[in-house]
């Protein structure tokens, strides 16, 4: 049902205030128009692991949240699973780039959030259990998220995430703020879970390796307005190496390139 068509769209934004994103830059002025998707055609098949790659403020996000239906497109239209999206659904859930997780609700209240229509109390303890297991984060149900480290929230999020166990999984850099370490780990996570589940999964990530050690294929934006500028399918076998791959390594920085970096490191 996750099969995705963005056909033409394009955002623009009204500038209500004046303003100005660097030095080089005129003065916006009230009313003054910003467009920031120009012209998006894209597809993703069901079951399929996307990465979006682009720079900071071409509108990575705002796609996210126009093919989630928080966001209405200026031109052009979305259609999941064939119908048109006019809202947000029930069936796509979204993990946001700052943390989604209700502040006074414990881990276990907020996972069991995409839980509610589960009327047996048990069977939701269990669901709710096997989530919190999946993420590992057995022992701290009863914390509040202020009570988490930034890998904790992040893993507590993903864990609400599944629950509601949707058709489509919307991800805006899940991994920013996190450690090395930690991110490394919620990767692999996050690619078993893919492996795992075979959900459809957009993940929008500022992180090049990220995208290429995780995607079924990968769109890299231009700045703005934006336009696709690549698309690629990587067939490279999981787990991937830079390394063993000279072919992935290429990529790699071929990539780095086209945002801006002339050199990979
Ligand atoms: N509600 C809004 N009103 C006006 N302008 C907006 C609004 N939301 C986003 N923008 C502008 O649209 C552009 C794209 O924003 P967006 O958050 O989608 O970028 P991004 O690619 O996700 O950036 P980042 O990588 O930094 O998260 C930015 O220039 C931003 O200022
Ligand atoms: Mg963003």
């Amino acid at each position: 049902m996750a099969e995705i068509r963005l056909e033409n769209l394009s955002k623009e934004y009204v500038n209500r205030r004046r303003r100005r994103r660097s030095r080089q830059e005129p003065y916006q002025k009230p009313g003054d128009r910003v467009l920031v998707l120009d012209g998006i055609n894209l597809e993703f098949k069901e079951g399929e692991m996307v990465c979006i790659l682009g720079p900071s403020g071409c509108g990575k996000s705002t796609l996210l949240r126009i093919i989630a239906g928080f966001d209405r497109p200026t031109a052009g239209r979305v259609f999941i699973g064939g119908k048109e999206v006019c809202g947000p659904r029930s069936d796509s859930i979204f993990v946001f780039q700052y943390s989604g997780l209700l502040p006074w609700m414990t881990v276990a209240e907020n996972v069991g959030l995409g839980l509610r229509h589960l009327k047996d109390p048990q069977e939701k303890a269990d669901k709710i259990r096997e989530y919190i297991e999946m993420v590992e984060l057995e022992g701290f149900e009863s914390y509040y998220p202020h009570q988490l480290s930034g890998g904790m929230l992040r893993r507590a999020e993903l864990a609400r995430a599944l629950a509601v166990n949707p058709s489509l999984l919307i991800m805006d850099e899940p991994f920013s703020g996190l450690d090395f370490l930690t991110h490394m780990k919620m990767r692999e996570e996050v690619v078993n879970m893919h492996e795992f589940l075979g959900k459809t999964t957009l993940v929008v990530t500022h992180d090049i390796d990220d995208a290429l050690i995780m995607g079924d294929r990968i769109v890299v934006l231009s700045g703005r307005p934006s336009t696709v500028k690549l698309e690629q399918t990587l067939d490279f076998p999981r787990p991937r190496d830079f390394e063993r791959s000279p072919e992935l390594s290429r990529l790699r920085s071929e990539i780095f390139l086209m945002l801006g970096v002339p050199y990979a490191v």
